[in-house]
């Protein structure tokens, strides 16, 4: 089966380093689809080398967030994304047997993470590491079936888990042409595990009936603009093009 892998970015200086390193984790796995989407108005052109420069199959496209959304203190990151990439979906003409994973483009992936994300057959569930104070986020599983969830913030969901806990099948998205992501925060992963009407049973525990951490919930620091200096020195012959 084809992996979709959606991924959300959006431009800022750590952005470059980001996708290399997923770039570079994706160039060892085969049979995917990258659909990158960008929080943007325009297509960065630096993304679209590093893309063209993977040799991955790939599609690069844009979904900048709604205005109203944008004006939030707290925003839903990557909804508008990774809507566009459930709406390519099903207006194409994808691999019906595929499954369709959000890798985040800052979190840290292990190659064997996507062996599990392929034997999805409905929708498979891990563990995600580095989540709140707890450590982790996990499905609790008993006689290989998932009975609850161990996470640090369930706040009333039906699904306390986060985006890079779980692979939906083409065929899910695809017969739930309703399953979309709605803009609430903190609520997208179960907002979107309820619109496309997916029951705890049918939930297939992975990653060794989730007792493997094969994805970490990494965040880059952000770092400091870099001041506008005039670094041009007489003779030199590189010139840094700085920006604010
Ligand atoms: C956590 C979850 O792991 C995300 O999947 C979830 O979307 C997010 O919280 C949320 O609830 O908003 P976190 O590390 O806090 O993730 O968020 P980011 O990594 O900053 O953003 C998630 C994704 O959306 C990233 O791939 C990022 O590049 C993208 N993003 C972020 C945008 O496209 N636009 C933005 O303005 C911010
Ligand atoms: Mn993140």
């Amino acid at each position: 089966p084809m992996l979709y892998i959606i991924t959300p970015t959006y431009k800022r200086q750590e952005q470059i380093p980001d996708l290399t390193r997923l770039a570079q984790t994706l160039m060892h796995v085969p049979s995917i689809m990258w659909l990158v989407i960008e929080d943007a108005e325009m297509l960065n052109p630096q993304v679209a080398a590093l893309l063209r420069r993977t040799g991955i199959k790939y599609l690069h496209m844009l979904a900048p967030m709604p205005k109203d959304q944008k004006m939030r203190k707290v925003k839903a990151r990557g909804v508008s994304n990774r809507n566009k990439g459930l709406q390519w979906i099903r207006e194409n003409f994808v691999d019906q047997n595929g499954v369709i994973y959000f890798a985040d483009d800052d979190n840290t992936y292990d190659l064997r993470l996507f062996d599990e994300i392929r034997s999805v057959k409905r929708v498979g569930m891990w563990p995600v590491g580095l989540l709140t104070s707890y450590g982790m986020s996990s499905p609790v599983v008993k006689n290989g079936r998932v009975t609850g969830f161990y996470d640090g913030w369930v706040a009333n969901r039906k699904f306390p888990v986060d985006m890079a806990g779980f692979g939906v099948s083409v065929s899910m998205i695809i017969k739930n042409p309703k399953g979309n992501m709605p803009y609430v925060p903190g609520y997208e992963e179960d907002g979107f595990l309820r619109n496309l009407n997916v029951k705890i049973t049918e939930i297939e525990p992975k990653a060794e009936n989730c007792t493997k951490i094969y994805v970490w919930h990494t965040q880059t620091k952000k770092n400091k603009a870099p001041a506008k200096v005039n670094a041009t020195i007489h003779g030199q012959d590189n010139i840094w093009t700085l920006y604010q």
